[in-house]
């Protein structure tokens, strides 16, 4: 048997997540990384004995389009899955039941499910931190609770909706400052390949998915979102994504 752990992780938070569940589980792991794998062509067919942990950012609700991409180039053939909805203290909505269903499409027998916190990636004022110690103690204890149900028959039933919320366009996507020392370390790492190359203030609105990756691997602090978009729009949020969220699990029944 081999255990995966595959995700995809723009800013970081759904892989402390990742990390976090792994070390409940653990024992040594294979890393598949959606994030570097952006656009290449890539495939996987696993093992009836192999135990995948699949993670994904909760965007607007849904599954962002470049892990749904590489969970429908898995073939699963049995193996047990575990599927994680990482979110930014705001809500789920139908992101963990999309997941699901993508993995289940694809041939995984899916044995659990887990919505867990992290730090909003666009939001930083919210869950600010996140995962924490508490945080961190939860999804240890998740991993036994899982590892002690893996055996027990039932259908796992996880919150949402289908049809599934329709996806936004996102109206706030990263530009480079005047700082921008052209590296093009953004346009090689952009998941969608939404940066041109040529160009580094020029993003084709239709690719860019918002995950801000760019901002957080640009050297010179160069590229952001607007601002001042965050700063007029964040107070108005405070009663849906301030007060604090629980991590939460699901089994079979
Ligand atoms: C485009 C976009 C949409 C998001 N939509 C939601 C959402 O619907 N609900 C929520 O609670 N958090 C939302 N978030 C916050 C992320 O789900 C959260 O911060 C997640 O931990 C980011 O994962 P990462 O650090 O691995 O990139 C969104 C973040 C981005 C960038
Ligand atoms: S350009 Fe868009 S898709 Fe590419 S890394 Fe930046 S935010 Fe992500
Ligand atoms: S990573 Fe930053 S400095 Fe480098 S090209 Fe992109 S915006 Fe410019």
């Amino acid at each position: 048997m081999t255990v995966y752990a595959a995700y995809f992780s723009p800013t970081g938070g759904t892989e402390k997540v990742v990390k976090a569940l792994m070390e409940g589980f653990g024992g040594s792991y294979e890393t598949i990384d959606f994030l570097t794998l952006g656009t290449k062509p890539w495939s996987r067919t696993f093992r009836p004995e192999d135990f995948v942990v699949a993670a994904i950012p909760v965007y607007g609700g849904r599954v962002p389009v470049t892990a749904a991409r590489h969970i429908a180039n898995m073939t699963g053939s049995g193996a047990k899955a575990v599927a994680v909805a990482v979110f930014g203290n705001r809500a789920i909505d139908d992101a963990l039941l999309e997941l699901r269903n993508l993995l289940s499409a694809a041939g995984f027998d899916v044995r659990a499910g887990v919505a867990a916190v992290a730090e909003h990636s666009i939001f930083r004022m919210y869950a600010t931190g996140r995962p924490d110690a508490e945080d961190i103690q939860d999804l240890h204890a998740f991993a036994d609770s899982i590892k002690a149900s893996l055996d027990q028959p039932g259908t796992l039933q996880v919150p949402g909706n289908y049809p599934y919320k329709p996806k936004r366009p996102s109206a706030n996507q990263p530009r480079a400052d005047d700082s921008c020392i052209a590296c093009m370390i953004c346009a090689e790492e952009c998941p969608e390949q939404a940066i041109d190359p040529e160009d580094v203030q020029n993003v084709n609105p239709e690719k860019c998915i918002a995950c801000l990756h760019c901002v957080s691997v640009c050297p010179v602090k160069a590229r952001n979102v607007n601002q001042e978009v965050i700063a007029e729009r964040a107070p108005k949020l405070q009663e849906t994504f301030g007060p604090r969220k629980p991590n939460t699990l699901f089994l079979p029944h």
